[in-house]
């Protein structure tokens, strides 16, 4: 006991660095990055200060850029030329996604591409499923899901990441890769997307706003908690190599108890409305912009192994 007992001692500026309990490195983010297949050159997001949409051809140039910076991983959104009612564009051969997959891994073999597997950027509706009579239907929309993973796949993906919140999507993706000769295709799967209003700006980004209701009924009801370790549960047992939690800083008890109770590769996605009151708030200065440190400590802390984050290219250099 005290006096005996202090634990300042080790809080001395020289010892600290000692006894860090958490680490950041750079192989823990992954960086999101929206390409735009209607746009010439770089295009500002509004909603999120200092984030672009790219063209196409620019994947090389920001690839390019963040390896540099020693960032590895990269999480793909497309924004494509047309939509329909199933989303097709979303698995065609020369779709946005595919394009960009392709020019990344010729240019840069050795990245790791995930590729987001959603119908919602490619229908007309923004929903992540097939839509009937105002419903969003579930097994209807899971084949269209496997035929994307295996474009993507064929593009040169490393990790398909679906995010549509569909039952059995994880098992029906998981088929059509082994079924297409892609069985060292990993699967991360968003198994605890809650349905929050914390992404309204990458639907700005990514123009995938719904056109009616919600998402209320494939998302996650965030009163939940319990539920999320089911989710956790069928998507493992359907073939989910990564689980993620999605948002990520008013869920980290939902990521402490994930990791905690399964102990497999666990991601947590650092949101879009995330970012942009982090950014506001140190644009206004009255944040310093070392919170974005701190905050990304305790996404790890609470038991993420990797996130996705769009304040990756910044931090690196910190890093
Ligand atoms: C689409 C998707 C969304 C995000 C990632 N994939 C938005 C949504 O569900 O409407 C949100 C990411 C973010 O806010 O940064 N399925
Ligand atoms: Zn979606």
């Amino acid at each position: 006991m005290f006096p005996k007992v202090r634990l300042r001692r080790l809080r001395r500026d020289n010892l600290r660095p000692l006894f860090k309990e958490t680490k950041l490195s750079k192989e823990d983010l992954i960086v999101p990055i929206f390409v735009d297949e209607n746009i010439r050159d770089l295009k500002p997001i509004n909603s999120m200060p200092g984030y672009y949409r790219i063209p196409v051809e620019g994947i090389i140039k920001e690839i390019g850029l963040c390896l540099e910076k020693g960032l590895k991983a990269f999480i793909l959104f497309g924004i494509p030329s047309y939509k329909d009612e199933i989303g097709s564009s979303a698995y065609a051969k020369d779709g946005v996604i595919q394009r960009a997959v392709r020019l990344a891994k010729k240019e840069f073999p050795d990245c790791v591409i995930i590729t987001d597997v959603c119908l919602c950027e490619y229908t007309t509706h923004g929903h992540c499923g097939i839509v009937r009579n105002g419903k969003i239907l579930n097994d209807e929309t899971l084949p269209i899901l496997g035929k994307i993973a295996v474009s993507h796949a064929e593009s040169g993906a490393d990790i398909v990441a679906p995010s549509g919140m569909m039952d059995g999507m994880v098992k029906a993706i998981r088929d059509a890769l082994d079924n297409a000769g892609f069985s060292d295709v990993a699967i991360m799967s968003y198994a605890a997307k809650y349905a929050s209003n914390l992404y309204s700006p990458f639907r700005e980004a990514a123009e995938s706003a719904y056109k009616f209701g919600d998402r209320k009924s494939y998302q996650m009801d965030f009163h939940n908690s319990d539920e999320a370790l089911r989710e956790v549960e069928l998507d493992l047992k359907e073939g989910a190599d990564i689980v993620m939690v999605k948002p990520a800083l008013a869920y980290l008890d939902i990521l402490y108890r994930i990791k905690k109770r399964f102990g497999v590769p666990t991601a947590a996605y650092n949101v879009s409305g995330e970012y942009s009151m982090v950014k506001a708030a140190i644009e206004r200065g009255w944040l310093s912009d070392d919170v974005v440190y701190e905050l990304l400590i305790c996404i790890k802390r609470a038991g993420a192994d990797l996130i996705i984050t769009y304040h990756a290219k910044e931090i690196a250099d910190n890093l």
